[in-house]
């Protein structure tokens, strides 16, 4: 297994510029079952999360080529079924549900896992399907989606923490070739989804809303193919402003959107970090000391659970107690004991992390967990005096595009080496 090998204390400065959106790009990816015709989508980042999808494209009939950042692909004939240990193991390839159903009739897939920061529920993309005219069934760890055909109706989709993002992708992408009119309720409103609406537009789609908590999708007899190029990963993007702030640098962003990222931006700039907007690019450096800020995640257009674990890391270097309350997963907060080891003073009190910030850090080797905690190791090692390791970081190549690569070009001594 690999690590990164850090040695921190050094300024990022320069310019880097940010990838297309893993969490756009896989369900448009999905999407492209929707049509026996050929797509092509660009800026798709070259992610172990977005390989995966590929496999998962080319296992279910669909010719798929990913290269340079663009995919032809085309789902000419499909059967209804992937590959069980393909899907199992990546969260995000459960939003081919609903292409397949929508295309197919039926639908089974393995049902996604769990994973480290929460339980993962898939009830209320069920919930859909089942208002849609599905009938579900699940038994040997698959779940399978089956109907005559799929009728509009109006679909009330909030949980227990907020509207579904990725359920709000499926039972989209399902609505559009059902009969009739559906109205989700309670819609996801993520750029991510915007993203998603616009290529299913394109692909001869009716979706009004989107970006909305309320999504309109009025059926079609079938999709065409179509281009389409992924916005750039918000995600990551955060993560680079966050780097720069920690390390006191500063550095210019390119191709970022701020308006996918004001509430990212609001905080840091409460925290004294400036955040300087010229059309898509962003320029980001500290004024001063930092400033202890308290943090609640929730759905967007509020700050980002993606970016909590980054956030948490910058926190730790501002003086002073910033409280980070956690609403969206049950359990978002495995970087807290890594992160212990280079010295944070953070106490969990049931949702929130209480941050005593300000205590420099020394680095020391640290086990990545999840993706986002991945990329709060990185930073908090780029602030620390001395060496970090940050091991497995198999976890970060799923989801962040060459980042060793790119924080060596803004100066960072990182290194990737293989886990003694
Ligand atoms: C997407 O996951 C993202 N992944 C996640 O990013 C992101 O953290 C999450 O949205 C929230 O913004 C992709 O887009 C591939 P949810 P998703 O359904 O859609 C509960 C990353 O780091 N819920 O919006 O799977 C769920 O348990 C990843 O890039 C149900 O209760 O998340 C959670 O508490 C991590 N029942 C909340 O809703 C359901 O049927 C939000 O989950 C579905 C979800």
């Amino acid at each position: 297994m690999e690590s990164f090998l850090i040695k921190g204390g050094r300024p990022l400065c320069g310019e880097v510029t940010i990838s297309g959106s893993k969490n756009a790009a896989l369900p448009i990816l999905a999407a492209t079952l929707l049509t026996q015709e050929p797509c092509v989508i660009r800026r798709v980042p070259d992610l172990s999360d977005t390989r995966f999808m590929v496999q998962i494209l080319q296992s279910l009939g669909a010719t798929a080529k990913l290269e340079n950042g663009t995919l032809t692909v085309c789902a000419r004939k499909i059967k209804g079924f992937a590959d069980y240990d393909l899907v199992r193991k990546m969260r995000g390839s459960i939003c081919i549900a609903g292409p397949l159903l929508a295309r197919l009739q039926r639908a089974r897939i393995s049902l996604p896992g769990g994973c480290i920061i929460g339980a993962r529920p898939i009830n209320l993309h069920l919930k859909g399907f089942q208002a849609l005219g599905a009938k579900i069934k699940i038994e040997g760890g698959y779940v399978e989606a089956v109907t005559k055909k799929l009728r509009g109706a109006t679909i009330f989709l909030g949980g227990r923490a907020g509207p579904t993002v990725l359920g709000t992708a499926n039972v989209m992408m399902a609505a559009t070739l059902a009969k009739g009119v559906t109205v989700i309720e309670s819609a996801a409103c993520e750029p991510e989804v915007v993203d998603l609406a616009k290529f299913l537009n394109a692909m001869g789609a009716r979706i009004e809303g989107a970006g909305s908590p309320t999504i309109t999708i009025t059926g079609v007899s079938k999709l065409h193919g179509a281009e389409h190029e992924v916005i750039p990963d918000r995600i990551e993007a955060a993560t680079f402003m966050i780097a720069a702030a920690a390390t006191n640098g500063e550095v210019i962003i390119k191709g970022a959107r701020a308006d996918h990222l004001r509430a990212v931006i609001d905080k840091l700039n409460e925290a004294r970090v400036t955040v300087e907007t010229r059309g898509e690019t962003l320029v980001v450096r500290r004024r001063g000391k930092l400033k202890a800020v308290d943090i609640t995640t929730l759905p967007h257009s509020g700050f980002p659970t993606d970016v909590q674990a980054q956030m948490m890391a910058l926190l730790l270097l501002a003086p002073g107690i910033s409280i980070i309350t956690e609403r969206i997963f049950e359990s978002r907060f495995m970087h807290v004991s890594e992160l212990a080891r280079l010295g944070a003073d953070i106490e969990i009190e049931g949702p929130s992390a209480i941050v005593k910030g300000g205590k420099a850090l020394s680095g020391a080797p640290v086990m990545a967990s999840d993706l986002r905690a991945s990329a709060a190791l990185v930073i908090a090692g780029l602030a620390a005096k001395g060496t970090t390791q940050v091991n497995r970081i198999y976890h970060l190549d799923r989801g962040y595009e060459q980042m060793d690569a790119k924080l060596r070009k803004l100066g960072a001594h990182i290194r990737r080496i293989q886990e003694k």
